[in-house]
């Protein structure tokens, strides 16, 4: 129960709901058991059973308050059958017994109000937090973790965790208060009975525990695979242009069908143990009530101790208890599902984010000399994909990453900025080390274009505000027109705020980079960081990308992972890697007449 306890923290601050609860319930129970016992004189006044007490019971003779109370309710039935009759005493009865279940129930429906906003406040906070904290996390463990994972975390083991707090509460307070009521008044109806009751007990609990056993197991296996399913359906919609094109509908349609394949099994077999709980304990309780039935009808017809209207109000709270034992039967299951759910939940939240700012990180920063990376080597897993890397850019000048495919220039970028930590040597701006300096002071200083552009769905405004939350109609026509963009936004249907779908997917590539060059123009940062797309653009388009390309890195401080011949030719200094590592350095003249991988580069270029 380590994880549930943990989430139960989340239920703090509606501390104040759980005890209205509590105290709710607590009626709830006491109204339901005296709803019960209200039927005892109700059946004797049936049967002509039950005492008679004709003289008025005094509080200082009787040897209890409790017995008091109950001659004195003798005392005055006595009186109401002598002047109303059977009848007229059966009607004041029933009205009783209405009031006691309308108030029971009344406090049924109390309880759960109150325990509402206990509930979904949970789910309110648990479901930020979540999101919050998935925001803090690093780059690395999303390319760790499964998207649909991460998802199904978030929604479904979420409300998993909501439906068991209820369980919970219902667990340790309302069904154990019914029983403990219950028994208390059977006890007082029939301490005899009430034993031989109590027998059955431990061993219907003992049979119910065994049933339990292997739920937590089969519920995290459901969880987990509705996380798959999720991913697969997200990688679907996200990729549905490829699926169609590659006529992959077949392969996907048997890998999902797969999935929910193995989903039905678990959930098959984890409901099918659920299932048990109820008829399982429905039937131990008839074995018990037909036992009591047996002993106690003996003590009824033959020993005379108790009258059958006792007898059958004893029963009906035996019926009584019967009902809560078996919601906590289901509800301890539940818990341990829920416990399963929290178990995912809480790995979310525990996950400690390892790019961290130091205590004396700079909050406010502004960049004035040089960036400088020193000795940097840098592996995602195993292998370096860096290896002594260095070099410097001062304020102004424009670096040039070229080289093969994976030869680690994007990873330049995601090191600079700080989406991982280098493994050894250091990156430091102004002679400061970046793990100096808050992420969000250092990320404010950048502006970063993507090698995919990233867009959401929504409108262009939108999207460019991203850039600079601030920004004017006119700062966002400014950047747009720095970034050769305005000329078709300008023209769509509802100019700026025109929503721009899923992706942006209803621009074309080319107008998707120049948005997202947009976007990193409007924030105005002084150093900024391209990884131009490599994908083929249309000769007209890769020019206007081009042209939005070279505005925007004019007075700014620029490192751009290069493609194109004209962008690379005007950097004042040109990195060639390869394989990890800087092979060539220099500016275009210098390195053309070295004979060397630069050169062989350009002139594969200029082939095309
Ligand atoms: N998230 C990651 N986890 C593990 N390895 C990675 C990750 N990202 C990149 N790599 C590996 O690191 C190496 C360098 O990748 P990087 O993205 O820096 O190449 P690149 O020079 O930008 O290539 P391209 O020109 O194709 O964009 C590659 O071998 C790649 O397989
Ligand atoms: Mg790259």
């Amino acid at each position: 129960m380590n994880y549930f306890k943990k989430i139960l923290r989340y239920a703090l601050p509606y501390k104040g709901y759980a005890v209205l609860n509590i105290l709710s319930n607590a009626f709830y129970a006491l109204f339901g058991t005296l709803a019960m016992v209200s039927l005892i004189p109700m059946i004797n006044v049936l049967f002509g059973e039950g005492e008679k007490i004709s003289v008025k019971p005094d509080i200082t003779t009787a040897n209890s308050y409790m017995n008091f109370a109950i001659d004195s309710f003798n005392y005055f039935l006595t009186q109401k059958l002598e002047q109303d009759g059977p009848e007229g005493t059966l009607v004041f009865l029933i009205f009783i017994i209405i009031s006691l279940f309308l108030l029971k129930n009344l406090f049924g429906y109390l309880a759960l109000y109150f325990i509402t906003f206990l509930r979904n406040g949970i789910v309110k906070d648990l479901r930020n937090d979540l999101y919050g904290h998935s925001l803090e996390l690093p780059i690395a463990y999303y390319s760790d973790q499964r998207k649909g994972d991460l998802m199904s975390r978030i929604l479904a083991d979420v409300n998993e965790v909501q439906s068991s707090t209820l369980s919970f509460l219902e667990l340790i307070v309302r069904e154990p208060l019914t029983i403990l009521f219950g028994l208390a008044s059977m006890f007082f109806i029939s301490a005899d009975l009430t034993l031989f009751v109590l027998l059955f007990i431990p061993v219907s609990g003992f049979l119910i525990s065994q049933l339990g056993k292997k739920l937590k197991k089969h519920s995290t296996k459901v969880q987990e695979e509705s996380g798959v399913l999720l991913s697969t359906i997200e990688e679907t919609f996200g990729g549905i242009r490829v699926i169609k094109g590659f006529v992959a509908e077949k392969s996907f349609m048997s890998k999902f069908s797969k999935t929910t394949s193995r989903y039905n099994n678990f959930s098959n077999r984890l409901m099918h143990r659920q299932n048990l709980a109820g008829p399982v304990s429905e039937f131990l309780g008839i074995v018990t009530i037909t036992a009591l039935l047996w002993y106690g009808g003996n003590l009824v017809l033959v020993k005379h101790t108790i009258s059958g209207g006792a007898f059958i109000g004893f029963m009906s709270l035996a019926y009584q208890i019967l009902t809560p034992a078996k919601a906590m039967s289901k509800a301890s299951y539940s818990v341990k599902r829920g416990n399963a759910a929290a178990e995912r939940v809480m790995s979310i939240l525990e996950t400690q984010n390892t790019i961290t700012d130091t205590p004396d990180a700079l909050t406010k920063f502004d960049f004035s000399t040089a960036i400088t990376f020193e000795n940097v080597s840098f592996k995602y897993d195993n292998d370096m994909v860096l290896k002594n890397v260095s070099l410097e850019v001062k304020k102004g000048q424009t670096l040039a990453l070229v080289g093969q495919s994976g030869s680690g220039k994007s990873t330049i970028a995601n090191l600079l900025s700080r989406f991982y930590d280098v493994t050894e040597g250091s990156i430091s701006i102004d002679g400061r080390d970046i793990r100096q300096i808050q992420k969000s002071a250092l990320r404010s200083t950048m502006g970063l274009v993507t090698q995919e552009s990233i867009l959401f769905n929504d409108s262009i405004r939108n999207n460019l505000l991203l850039g600079k939350e601030s920004a004017t109609d006119e700062d966002m026509i400014h950047a747009l027109k720095i970034a050769n963009a305005w000329e078709f936004v300008e023209k769509l249907p509802e100019g700026i705020d025109t929503n721009i779908g899923d992706s942006g997917n209803k621009l074309s590539g080319g107008q998707k980079q120049r948005l997202s060059i947009a976007r990193a123009v409007l924030k105005n940062p002084p150093i900024m960081i391209l990884d131009e797309a490599t994908s083929a653009l249309d000769t007209e388009s890769e020019q206007l990308v081009q042209v939005a390309l070279e505005n925007m890195m004019r007075n700014r401080t620029s490192i751009v992972i290069a493609h194109r011949l004209s962008t690379i030719k005007n950097a004042d200094i040109i990195v060639v890697m390869r394989r990890g590592e800087i092979v060539e350095m220099g500016n275009h003249n210098s390195l053309m007449s070295t004979d060397g991988n630069y050169k062989k580069l350009i002139e594969l270029q200029s082939f095309q």
